[in-house]
């Protein structure tokens, strides 16, 4: 399958573990999107290092969830008591292929669906997923509620970006917002820093932050923002030594060469749909080279 427009080229192959994946190429960037998981593992615009992260130890099997780029994070994040495992379980199914489109300037958008699951009352609860690729990379996962019934949920689009040194690294726009810390067992607090600079693990969820945050990486000189619509929630995670050590699928040195700054709605800022209600989160992902 190719995309019309002849500026941009989308190509369906046999990805990592044979696992099904697109290659897109457009007039500003790459791209790469497996359907297991629909999952975003690459992208890269022109003239700059990859925007993403990838482990060089991430798994590409059917039943594993990809350690790196974009893992959507739905029904449920993390690990609550009554639920079977971490993070819901739509990063470790394979979607369909709905769609590719290419209108005229050359940007690609791609359409996935979750396929229909148990889970999920059997197709009344539909998901889908939408990719832009142009000289950003945006991204939109649909939630409808079919059901005679409300349905609550958690979602997040985990985003692991690649950064040059993370000790050179600094995150910005959560300054006065209430975070969950969840190395000291989801403690509450305030950050009064004016930005979130790594020395050790961080794991955080920080709530009713629905603005824009902005990585600054003065080792690759790029800042990388982060904007995002129906996202009242942003995880930033860097699992540092001991725990990236723990992790089978990453690399014992690989915490220096990403953070995660993740967009969604997680903890009590889960989300409750009402029968026939649509749930939007959109995150769109731009960077600059600074001097
Ligand atoms: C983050 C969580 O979102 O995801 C961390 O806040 C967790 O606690 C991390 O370790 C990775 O999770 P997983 O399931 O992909 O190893």
């Amino acid at each position: 399958m190719s995309a019309s427009n002849p500026t941009s080229h989308v190509t369906f192959l046999d990805g990592r573990g044979e696992l099904p994946m697109l290659e897109i190429t457009t007039p500003w960037s790459t791209a790469e999107i497996y359907l297991h998981g629909a999952h975003v593992t690459h992208f890269k615009k022109n003239g700059e290092p990859p925007l993403l992260f990838l482990s060089q130890c991430s798994r590409f099997e059917k039943d594993a969830p990809i350690r790196g780029g974009i893992p959507i994070i739905f029904p449920w994040f993390g690990k609550p008591a009554d639920k079977p495992g971490q993070h819901g379980f739509v990063r470790h199914r394979e979607w369909a292929l709905k769609s590719i489109q290419s209108p005229a300037d050359g940007s690609v958008t791609v359409r996935l669906v979750l396929p229909n699951s148990p889970e999920l009352a059997n197709g009344q609860i539909t998901v889908e997923y939408v990719v832009e690729i142009n000289d950003r990379l945006t991204t939109e996962l649909i939630v409808t509620n079919q059901t005679a019934q409300p349905f609550t949920f958690e979602n997040c689009l985990h985003t692991y970006f690649s950064v040059g040194d993370i000790k050179a690294v600094s995150v910005t726009g959560l300054k006065g917002a209430e975070y969950l810390n969840q190395p000291t067992g989801f403690s509450r607090h305030t950050d009064t820093e004016d930005a979130i600079r790594f020395t050790g693990e961080v794991d955080r969820a920080y709530l009713n932050t629905a603005g824009t945050t902005e990585i600054h990486d003065t080792s690759l000189r790029r800042v990388i923002r982060v904007e995002k619509e129906g996202s009242q929630s942003t995880v930033v995670w860097n699992p540092w030594i001991a725990k990236a050590k723990a992790m089978p699928d990453y690399g014992d040195e690989e915490y220096k060469e990403m953070v995660c700054v993740e967009s969604g709605n997680v903890k009590e800022n889960e989300i409750t749909l009402a029968p026939g209600q649509i749930s939007r989160l959109k995150v769109t992902l731009g960077s600059a080279v600074t001097n």
